[in-house]
């Protein structure tokens, strides 16, 4: 990690919301893991696991945090591929204790053998490791205490069954509306120390891709150009014309998604394409264009999912500019 890294990862933790009053939007999830916790506080008991699912730089590690400080116990931090073995995860939870909790960023990419491990952990709280090896192997069972794992994933769809059902209820997080994302801004602003107004915020919420970290990051740009250029204050006029330097359009969209859009448009005559010829076109891997690119050209009606791949809707003809075909069987509006 270099030296910028570091300044931006410090400012990332300043601006995250430390409990759920200020943690604005996802209203559903909110509540139910408000309410969670009090049940579980009134019990005197650990909380149940939790499993937050949803595009990058929603939230999911910022609740996790927010969680275990409402308990007061400890967050061991760790990622799917980071535990390559089950040793790994002995080592972890041997160090846990009651109401701990342990966050598995990537939850999707475990590796299957050390998901076998984590089932009997889970569910009755107790590791059987096996020691020894050849006819000497034999198990032994550890008991752990009671715990709670909070697992994050971009992508809910590639956990085993087995594993999805150990979790109670999958808590997904959307993207958040622009005046979400106003609220949010007009906070980090005033942590950042810097005058934001209203239309200022909107402006840069509106080109966001309803996202709080994206929101965040292109408020550190418009407060960089506002302290050059325009007395420290953002107003609507200064936040466009700092966006405008940065070639975001109105809708949000940045250079790879218009890329996304013409490849499909221009060299797949509209589609459908899977994703796999699509990501060697751009030049993008497969799985950005999965997880970050394509979530938010559907939700905005610039392209669809089809059984056969990904196919142009009217709407990005309109942003190339150019005529939809009018035979064509794409209809705006008929997402999925
Ligand atoms: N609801 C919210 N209110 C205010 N700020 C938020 C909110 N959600 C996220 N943020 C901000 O966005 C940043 C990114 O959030 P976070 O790191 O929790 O996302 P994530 O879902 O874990 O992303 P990834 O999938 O990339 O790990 C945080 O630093 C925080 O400042
Ligand atoms: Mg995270």
């Amino acid at each position: 990690m270099n030296d910028s890294d570091q300044i931006d990862s410090d400012l990332d933790k300043s601006l995250r919301p430390p409990d759920f009053s200020e943690f604005c939007g996802q209203e559903k999830v909110k509540e139910r893991l408000m309410l969670m916790v009090e049940a579980a506080k009134q019990r005197g008991d650990a909380l149940d696991h939790v499993l937050l699912c949803g595009p990058p730089g929603l939230g999911k590690t910022t609740l996790a945090n927010i969680l275990c400080s409402g308990f007061g116990t400890e967050i061991h931090i760790t990622s799917g591929p980071q535990i390559e073995k089950a040793g790994d995860l002995a080592g972890i939870l041997t160090n846990i204790q009651f109401g701990d909790f342990l966050f598995v960023d990537e939850i999707h990419r475990l590796h299957p053998a050390v998901e076998e491990y984590l089932y009997p952990a889970m569910e009755d709280f107790r590791l059987d490791i096996i020691i020894d090896q050849g006819p000497n192997a034999r198990s032994i069972s550890l008991e752990l205490p009671k715990f709670t794992l909070v697992g994050a994933t971009t992508k809910a769809g590639m956990l085993t069954r087995p594993l999805l059902s150990r979790f109670g209820i999958t808590n997904r997080l959307d993207y958040y509306r622009p005046e979400e994302l106003v609220h949010i801004i007009k906070r980090s602003g005033s942590i950042l120390n810097i005058d934001v107004e209203e239309g200022g915020a909107l402006e840069i919420a509106l080109r966001s891709r309803g996202t709080p970290r994206i929101a965040n990051n292109l408020l550190r740009w418009v407060r960089d150009y506002a302290q050059v250029k325009a007395d420290n204050i953002i107003t609507k006029d200064v936040a466009s014309q700092a966006l405008a330097m940065l070639e975001i359009d109105e809708d949000g969209l940045d250079e790879m998604d218009i890329r996304i859009l013409e490849t499909v448009i221009y060299k797949f005559a509209g589609g459908p394409v899977g994703v796999n010829s699509l990501s060697v076109a751009v030049g993008e891997d497969e799985a950005t264009i999965n997880e970050v690119y394509e979530p938010y050209l559907i939700l905005k009606g610039f392209l669809k999912r089809t059984p056969r791949g990904r196919a142009a809707l009217p709407l990005a003809y309109k942003k190339l500019g150019i005529d939809p075909p009018k035979s064509g069987d794409v209809q705006q509006g008929e997402l999925f």
